[in-house]
């Protein structure tokens, strides 16, 4: 196979364009490795990507930072992985460990550099993650953005522990995982969302509290009285501008708000005097590194665990799954298979 169809997006203020195009199979060059990507999946930052909102792009980029598939073909000098073996990327191929730095944030799949939703895709080989055998290539596809923030955020940042209460905002891609991943720590959840229909499926998958923000926008104060006037000891913060202040009168003193996203953005910004008066640990975090990975997908295959799918389209209607997302109809993730 000389040729491969991908899709291209060309990033524009307002809604970017995509197209399905016939682009040369890359070759895997030295410490590379060539991946057949059989799914991708789609997150909120994938719109910003979109929509030119997220720093410097190409003109035009394969998009999306998540996708999985098999190994297609090593470059020199790669061991340790081999032809056939399945393997999700890293959203930030250069990070392989340790604290995030300047120089390891600075490219991101899917973005200002060729992502997963094409039948072929590069990646450095620390880069290529293996994936756990009980996962789909759907489910795995799922895996690097939204998955790997959440495990970053509850385990690495928040040091989550059996028995604490975690507050989680809304019902997307970063808050089912986190919903997931607090349940098998043994933590209580108290969980945010909009929808009835939603509130029902994250009652099934084991939340412990259902808030419905829309009817209760003083939400922070049902948080107080669920845990006896104490707060929450983590907040896994995707909302931003419109729900920051209130996850700050939520959280206990001392607790932890991981800021990750800006899913709510009607809002007034947030005292100062809150962070200080509670003594809040405040981290922001952007996604996690090649090693957290690895230690996500061992916990996955120990508990058996498999990440929610909502929706799953064929590459042609790509635009559908964008839209989508940018409506906020899904519940688990959005899927492309990659045929
Ligand atoms: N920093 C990082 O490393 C990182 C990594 C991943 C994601 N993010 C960011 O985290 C955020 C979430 O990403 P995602 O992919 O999980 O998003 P998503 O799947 O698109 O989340 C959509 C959900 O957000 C909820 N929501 C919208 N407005 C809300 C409001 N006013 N109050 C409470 N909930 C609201 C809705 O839940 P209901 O329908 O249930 O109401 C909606 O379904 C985004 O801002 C993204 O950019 C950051």
């Amino acid at each position: 196979m000389t040729n491969m169809k991908a899709v291209e997006l060309r990033p524009a203020h307002g809604g970017g364009t995509l197209s399905i195009a016939s682009r040369p199979v890359p070759k895997p060059g030295r410490g590379e490795v060539l991946v057949r990507v059989r799914a991708a999946s789609l997150n909120f930052r994938d719109l910003l990507v979109a929509d030119h909102m997220y720093g410097a792009l190409p003109e035009t980029v394969v998009p999306l930072s998540d996708g999985a598939g098999e190994i297609a073909a090593l470059g020199e000098g790669v061991s340790g992985l081999v032809p056939g073996q399945r393997v999700a990327g890293a959203f930030y191929p250069d990070w392989i460990t340790g604290p995030i730095t300047a120089a390891a944030r600075t490219r991101s799949m899917g973005a200002n550099m060729d992502g997963m939703l094409a039948q072929f895709a590069l990646l450095p080989a620390h880069a290529a993650i293996p994936v756990p055998d009980h996962l789909s290539d759907e489910e795995a596809a799922t895996l690097p953005c939204a998955g790997l923030t959440a495990w970053n955020a509850l385990f690495n940042v928040a040091a989550l522990q059996p028995g604490q209460d975690v507050l989680l905002i809304g019902s997307g891609g970063v808050s089912v995982f986190a919903l997931q991943f607090a349940r098998m720590a043994g933590a209580r959840v108290i969980i945010l969302s909009g929808s009835a229909e939603k509130r029902a499926r994250l009652a099934k998958m084991g939340a412990h509290h259902l808030i419905d923000y829309k009817a209760s926008p003083d939400w922070h104060k049902d948080v107080m009285q669920l845990t006896d006037g104490r707060g929450v000891d983590v907040v896994v913060e995707v909302g931003g501008p419109g729900t920051l202040e209130k996850s700050m009168q939520s959280v206990r003193v001392g607790g932890t708000i991981v800021a990750i996203g800006f899913v709510a953005q009607e809002g007034e910004g947030v005292a100062p005097r809150l962070v200080i008066g509670k003594s809040v640990n405040l981290q922001g975090i952007t996604v996690g590194n090649c090693a957290q990975f690895h230690e996500m997908n061992r916990a996955l295959s120990l508990h058996d665990l498999k990440p929610a799918i909502g929706h799953v389209f064929a590459m042609d209607n790509v635009e559908d799954a964008y839209a989508l997302q940018r409506r906020a109809g899904h519940f688990g993730k959005i899927v492309i298979k990659v045929d």
